[in-house]
């Protein structure tokens, strides 16, 4: 019954609008007392606001899925919408139904450009990062001579799809080495500055690694690039979401994201931001029709037909995290973050790969459980301990990765967290 009032209460606060209103209304207040934004801790008087954030979500309440960084559910408005407009088309399919969807996408752009802080004019709707890392490598004019600073830990639609595209184009990539450990926000500057040349035309890194969590300091390296007449390309698959990003302040000339991560939107569905003084400095990678109503949209985002319902599921997602709080959402997923390293760290054996430094880390943790095998493991914490998490094989800072979002509570820390202790003392 609990679950049903928060449902309904929640549902209304979603159409009254506005975060403010969420957190003034008073029937939210005497159910789920304090506003996480002013008590964000752990344990605090937020936990029973978190409590009905997460019957927002449809997943059994015994399930504690910790795999944000691969994909995360959608919550109930998100999937409502996509219902209710998909069958809308599939009922009803005329031109004149659809045309009634035809501001959705313009809609989208102005919600991701608010989102994110910069205009509806830098925005372009793609279908996931790895599209939109690639209408990057693929879209800036580059030649032989050219050079293009990486990251070793990318993701390969920012590592190898600059190395194979460095064959075609003639251009020399330069990898910058990850260290383990983060050796630290100076190390990478400095490392990044030092491999700049006359010849760097464009760096690129991941603002959170999927790896281990490292974090980037994405506004300085974004300065640095900026100060020496270089491009900048962020990819945000593992920030966009998760942490209260703000691109004017960072400033790249290119950010990346998908929805089905942090967002908690629908699949098949992402954002390519390009800094207005990037405008002139790409090719678009598609020709074909429908494209975007306003600024780089108009020349880049001809991708031909695309689903409304989506687009109109993706932009709910984002108003709910901005209903929820952004600020309180980054902070409750570093403080479970911050629970789980603690945690992880006391166990023996349990190496943990991610920093403790809560400056440069975020939301995803990486360990090797000891002796134990991890995909062994990770089967069983999802078959008897109802956890999921994922597999990093046996390889480089391999073992399981946690990756805990908002919608994760510190019970389900601790039940992986105890759950690891008792299969390293008996076995799996
Ligand atoms: C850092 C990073 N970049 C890009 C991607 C690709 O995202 P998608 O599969 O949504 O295109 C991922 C996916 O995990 C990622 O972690």
């Amino acid at each position: 019954m609990a679950a049903s009032v928060s449902r309904r209460d929640f549902a209304r606060l979603f159409a009254i609008g506005g975060s403010a209103a969420l957190f003034a209304d008073p029937v939210w207040a005497r159910e789920y007392g304090q506003a996480p934004a002013s008590s964000p801790a752990i344990g605090g008087t937020g936990e029973a606001f978190w409590k009905s954030v997460r019957e927002q979500f449809v997943m059994p309440p015994d399930l504690g899925v910790l795999n944000a960084a691969n994909l995360c559910p959608a919550s109930r408005p998100v999937l409502e919408a996509l219902k209710r407009e998909t069958d809308s088309v599939d009922r009803d399919p005329s031109a004149q139904n659809r045309a009634r969807l035809s501001g959705e996408k313009e809609n989208l752009r102005k919600t991701l450009a608010a989102f994110l802080r910069v205009t509806p004019e830098e925005i372009v709707i793609t279908r996931n990062t790895s599209e939109a890392n690639n209408m990057v490598s693929s879209g800036v004019e580059l030649k032989t001579g050219d050079e293009v600073i990486i990251f070793q830990d990318n993701h390969p639609s920012n590592l190898t799809a600059w190395n194979e595209k460095a064959k075609r184009f003639g251009f020399t990539v330069i990898t910058i080495p990850q260290k383990n450990p983060h050796p630290g926000m100076e190390h990478y500057i400095d490392a990044y500055t030092k491999a700049i040349t006359p010849r760097t035309k464009l760096i690129s890194f991941t603002h959170l690694s999927s790896s281990v969590g490292d974090l980037f300091p994405a506004k300085e390296l974004c300065r640095l690039a900026r100060d020496r007449g270089i491009l900048s390309l962020v990819d945000g698959a593992q920030s966009f979401g998760l942490l209260d990003v703000n691109l004017t302040d960072i400033s790249p000339d290119f950010y990346t994201g998908s929805a089905h991560k942090w967002p908690c939107g629908a699949r098949e569905c992402g954002v390519l931001y390009i800094n207005t003084r990037a405008h002139k400095q790409i090719w678009p990678s598609i020709y074909s029709a429908y494209p975007g109503a306003v600024g780089i949209s108009r020349t880049f985002e001809s991708f031909g037909q695309r689903d409304e319902a989506t687009m109109i599921a993706f932009r709910i997602a984002l108003e709910f995290q901005t209903k929820v709080g952004r600020d309180a959402i980054e902070k409750r997923s570093r403080a479970l973050t911050q629970q789980l390293i603690a945690g992880l760290s006391k166990l023996p054996e349990v190496k943990v790969w991610t920093s403790s430094n809560p400056s440069l880390n975020a939301a995803v943790v990486s360990f090797m459980p000891g002796s134990l095998n991890p995909p062994r493991l990770g089967q069983a914490l999802y078959e008897k301990d109802k956890i999921g998490t994922a597999g990093r094989g046996m390889g480089d800072r391999g073992g399981l990765r946690a990756s805990p979002h908002f919608y994760n509570t510190p019970e389900e820390i601790d039940r992986l967290v105890s759950a690891v202790g008792r299969y390293v003392k008996t076995g799996v």
